[in-house]
């Protein structure tokens, strides 16, 4: 695990801290729908309100793209963040300038503020030195809290971490302390499970993955490119038709590393992609052209059982089917509370990460059954793969130069 700073190491009291966290949570009608990002980083919040720090909250929210948004702005989750705290939680209509820099001001010791969404400024994304010597304006020092977002070299993440003597976040501490500890050196063999729907993101790191990993279960959206490049109708399924070649190198690549790939054989299809439309179960070879497939069959999900009783870990991330709509979440809670039964049978270790996965997991009421849950999607896939992630390593790298300077 590498090394860096963390709360441990630095007196907060009085002190200007800005605060790198992940309030990427999903919304609806202006109320946070699943709150356990907001529930697993107040530690750290708390922690620093208790040390009566100054603490300026900054996160970003969606993918507005370097402008304002307004649906997409963090006001809503000021109320909601001091609902987690116990405390009232100021909020700033910018990230930086005058907006910001007026509130900033007038926290007190033990005081928090949120400041409005940092991918409102295109600097943010583009890691831009100037955008992250506003931020650092803000502060004194700089504590990274967002692991689920570390896999992104953005200015509040990396360029920030030149500008400030930077410390980890409690959070940022016990997800890596748990996943590296869960899965440094994992019981074999390991199974992962990849699904949900941000396909082209993935589909280079399911190739990753392959190599890493004994078993490979594919659903979702992702599973339909498979079949697809296998040469299968799929209908109206969602697909990425131009990644069809990377899709049959990863199969083959996969098949050369000796990483079995499970892919549905059976799928629930539908006409209409909401809540209840009627459906039925098929083959996968016997997909109609007008349908869409929506979840993993039966047969599928029997499959899948039987692999898990020779599992000895099981890493999960993204759901197998369009879980928000009933009954399409039937394969998705059907496999999660088969990996729970044999997490508490202690025949396996489970470690899930990722929001949509997160709330998948909470409706098939096994979230804590669970060996660990990850706030991390992305991040998580990630650093699964052996990949270095920009926020992690700009807190190695700023923890060694110290060390080297105190010698
Ligand atoms: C997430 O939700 O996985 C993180 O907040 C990162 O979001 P992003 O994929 O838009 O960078
Ligand atoms: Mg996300």
């Amino acid at each position: 695990m590498p090394e860096f700073k963390t709360l441990d190491n630095v007196d907060v009291r009085g002190v200007r801290v800005l605060v790198r966290v992940d309030l990427n949570v999903p919304m609806k009608d202006g109320k946070c729908t699943d709150r356990t990002r907001i529930d697993r980083l107040a530690p750290t919040l708390k922690e620093l309100i208790d040390k009566k720090a100054r603490v300026v909250v900054i996160s970003h929210f969606d993918r507005p793209g370097g402008k304002v948004v307004p649906s997409m702005s963090l006001k809503p989750l000021a109320p909601e963040l001091g609902r987690s705290l116990g405390v009232t939680v100021m909020f700033a209509e910018d990230c930086v300038g005058p907006k910001a820099r007026e509130v900033v001001d007038k926290l007190r010791d033990g005081d928090v503020a949120l400041l409005e969404n940092l991918r409102f400024h295109a600097g943010e994304e583009k890691n831009d030195p100037g955008f992250a010597r506003e931020l650092a304006d803000l502060a004194d020092i700089y504590v990274d809290d967002a692991f689920s977002a570390a896999h992104r070299a953005h200015a509040s993440i990396e360029a920030i971490t030149r500008l400030r003597p930077a410390y980890a976040g409690r959070l940022m501490q016990a997800e890596l302390e748990a996943l590296g500890g869960a899965l440094e050196k994992p019981q074999r063999p390991v199974m992962a499970i990849v699904g949900g729907a941000k396909i082209s993101t993935k589909l280079q790191l399911i190739g990753n993955l392959a190599k890493k990993v004994d078993r490979l279960v594919i659903g979702g959206g992702m599973a339909n490119t498979f079949l697809a490049a296998q040469g299968r109708e799929i209908g109206k399924s969602i697909s990425e038709p131009d990644m069809l070649k990377t899709a049959l190198e990863i199969l083959e690549t996969a098949k050369r590393d000796g990483c079995e790939i499970l892919l549905p054989t059976d799928a629930v299809i539908a006409r209409e992609f909401k809540a209840n439309a009627p459906h039925e179960t098929v083959s996968v070879t016997a997909v109609p052209k007008d349908a869409m497939m929506l979840d993993v069959g039966p047969a599928t999900v029997r499959a899948i059982e039987q692999s898990l009783a020779s599992t000895k870990t099981v890493v999960w991330n993204g759901p197998v089917g369009a879980f928000e709509l009933t009954p399409f979440d039937a394969g998705t809670t059907a496999i999660a509370r088969a990996v729970a039964a044999r997490t508490k049978a202690r025949t396996l270790m489970s470690v899930a990460g990722g929001g949509d996965t997160i709330a998948a997991l909470a409706k098939a009421g096994v979230i804590d059954q669970f060996s660990y849950v990850s706030t991390a999607g992305g991040a998580f896939l990630e650093w699964l793969e052996g990949r270095e992630l920009p926020g992690v390593a700009a807190l190695a790298r700023t923890s060694e130069m110290a060390r080297q300077g105190a010698r």
